[in-house]
Parts: structure tokens; C-alpha cells; sequence
């Protein structure tokens, strides 16, 4: 491929400058006094009100960090589909990018951006797989078209053509028909990741931000609830 510049002159005719300046607005003034001791208590009550908050869409949707071999740091969203056993889960497949990176590096962050509320929640922990079990139990309750869409799915592999997925899905769907029951795929199913830091943070004024940070120096440990400046 050809080497494409995109510098300040160019980027002018599309946005100036001045245009990317001026994106700020002010945050208002619902203040975080405390939290409650258990950070999943606190992180289950902000949840509730993202998902409640009409503007917000995909309230469950968060930004997983992981680390490669080459010591690339990699994100993307993922939906969180638990909170239980002291961790958050999410489900993939697991021959996927994440995965891999997973598998060499189990340190993981997690952000909830809910801008609407001028909130976001970063937690970082180690993820783990969660059991055969868990992941059929969560699997049976995906729509149909989920289901086959996880057998159709070489997720994060090289796809020649849009067609070759559509033609991989059409395969699956001949061997369950909607109705049947769709067994779990053995690449696909969850992680939970255990937190050792939990940061809940909320927009105010003047950029002067509240920022409650849950810490433990390992999982076994007591959590501190501790503040920081913004
Ligand atoms: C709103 C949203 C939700 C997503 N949820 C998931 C999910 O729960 N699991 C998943 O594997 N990918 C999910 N994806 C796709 C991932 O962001 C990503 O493209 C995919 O998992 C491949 O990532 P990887 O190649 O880094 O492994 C979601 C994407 C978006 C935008």
C-alpha cells in the first residue's frame, strides 16, 4: 500500500483545528461524596443508572485492555454479562487476539466510559476462564442467531470475503435449524477478571473531578477506599 500523508493542511478541510479545540463542555456539580465499602455494591448502583439513563446505549459495554507478546497494549469492547464470584465476565472466543494475549498476560483493564453521565468506572485485575459449565449455562441463553453465529465465527482470523462468513453461517444453521438446541462451540465461553482496582470517577466543575479509587494489594486482601486528585 502506498504511503497516504495526513498532515494539519489536509486534515483543515475536513476539521480545523480550532473545531477540534473547541470539543469540551463543562461537567456539572453531582459530587461523589463517598461509596459504599464493597465496590460491587457501588459498581452495581452505577450500573443500574447507566442502563436506566436513556441517552446511554449498551450500558453493559466496556473497553477491555489486554497486553500482546510484543508488548503492544490492544483494546476493544466487550459486553459484560456478569458480576458474581468477586469478578466481572465477559465472553469471547477463545482463539481470538484477546484471548491470546490472555493466555501470556492475565493483567487486564476494563473502562465503562458512560459519557452521558459524565462517569466512567476503570478497573484493572487479572481474568481467568471461567468453567466449561458457567460458559454453557450463558451459551443456552444467546439468541439463535448468536449461537451459530459463534460457530460461524473464526474470530480475529484472516476472512477472504464477506461471502465466506455468510456461507459459514449458512453451514451451521443447516446443522442446527432454528429451533434446535446449538451446542457451545469449544473455542467460545467466558472470563471473569478479579479486580485489584476499581476507580470510579465523576465529572464537576472546573475540571476539579471526584475520583474514588477501591485498592487491595491482592485478591486476598481487604479493599481501601482511597481519593485522588483529578
Ligand atoms: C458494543 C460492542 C460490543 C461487543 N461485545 C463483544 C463481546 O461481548 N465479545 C466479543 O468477543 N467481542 C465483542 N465485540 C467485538 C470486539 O470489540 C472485537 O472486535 C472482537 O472481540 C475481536 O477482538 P480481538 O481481535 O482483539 O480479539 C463488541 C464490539 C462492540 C462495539
Amino acid at each position: 500500500m502506498a504511503f497516504l500523508r495526513f498532515d494539519r493542511a489536509m486534515a483543515d478541510e475536513i476539521v480545523t483545528k480550532e473545531e477540534v479545540r473547541a470539543m469540551r463542555r463543562s461537567y456539572g456539580d453531582a459530587g461523589l461524596e463517598t461509596l459504599p465499602d464493597n465496590p460491587f455494591e457501588a459498581f452495581a448502583m452505577w450500573l443500574k443508572q447507566a442502563h436506566e439513563n436513556t441517552i446511554i446505549v449498551e450500558a453493559n459495554a466496556m473497553v477491555l485492555s489486554t497486553l500482546t507478546s510484543d508488548s503492544q497494549i490492544e483494546t476493544r469492547t466487550v459486553l459484560l454479562k456478569d458480576i458474581s464470584e468477586g469478578g466481572f465476565t465477559f465472553f469471547t472466543n477463545y482463539d481470538s487476539r484477546k484471548a491470546h494475549a490472555i493466555d501470556l498476560h492475565s493483567n487486564v483493564s476494563l473502562l465503562f466510559p458512560w459519557y452521558a453521565m459524565e462517569r466512567q468506572i476503570s478497573i484493572s485485575g487479572i481474568a481467568e476462564k471461567i468453567s466449561e459449565s458457567e460458559s454453557d449455562e450463558y451459551f443456552a441463553t444467546r439468541p439463535w442467531g448468536s449461537q451459530i453465529g459463534a460457530w460461524a465465527s473464526q474470530q480475529s482470523s484472516p476472512l477472504a470475503t464477506r461471502a465466506e462468513l455468510e456461507q459459514r453461517f449458512e453451514g451451521a444453521s443447516k446443522k442446527w435449524p432454528e429451533g434446535s438446541v446449538v451446542p457451545r462451540p469449544p473455542h467460545w465461553g467466558g472470563y471473569r477478571v478479579t479486580p485489584l482496582q476499581i476507580e470510579f470517577w465523576q465529572g464537576r466543575y472546573s475540571r476539579l473531578h471526584d475520583r474514588l479509587r477501591y485498592e487491595r494489594a491482592n485478591t486476598a486482601a481487604d479493599w481501601e477506599l482511597n481519593r485522588y486528585y483529578p
